[in-house]
């Protein structure tokens, strides 16, 4: 448990030294983060919730869709905003899914 914890620390630090941003950083610039936190529903589900619900599935492709469009019914009846590319482009939006997908 330690060693993946510490494994996970040393691959973020060097995530950040290696590309200009990583996926937590461009859910915070995009605005997720007013929503979303990791473990805890906000107006939106838990990252962990997410995860969760879809794995072992490969929605990445539905979830870059849906984060896009905007939309509910997943987890209820409040709906997300839509995200344009503005916001977060295609790149940083697949890594952002990617990574809830891990939570
Ligand atoms: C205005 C609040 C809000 C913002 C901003 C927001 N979300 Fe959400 N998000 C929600 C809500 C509410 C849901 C639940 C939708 C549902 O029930 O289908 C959700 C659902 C999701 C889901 C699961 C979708 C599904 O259909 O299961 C993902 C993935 C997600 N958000 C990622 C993001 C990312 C990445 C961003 C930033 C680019 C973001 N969200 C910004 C409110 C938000």
């Amino acid at each position: 448990m330690k060693t993946k914890t510490l494994l996970v620390a040393s691959l973020a630090l060097f995530s950040v030294a290696t590309w200009a941003a990583t996926p937590d950083e461009a859910m915070n610039k995009a605005g997720c983060m007013a929503c979303h936190a990791k473990d805890k529903k906000i107006v939106g589900p838990a990252f962990k919730d997410i995860a969760a619900k879809y794995k072992g599935q490969d929605v990445t492709a539905k979830l870059m869709e849906k984060v896009r469009k905007g939309g509910s019914g997943n987890f209820g009846p409040v709906p997300m905003a839509p995200n344009p590319p503005d916001k977060i482009n295609d790149a940083d939006l697949k890594a952002a899914v990617e990574s809830i997908l891990k939570s």
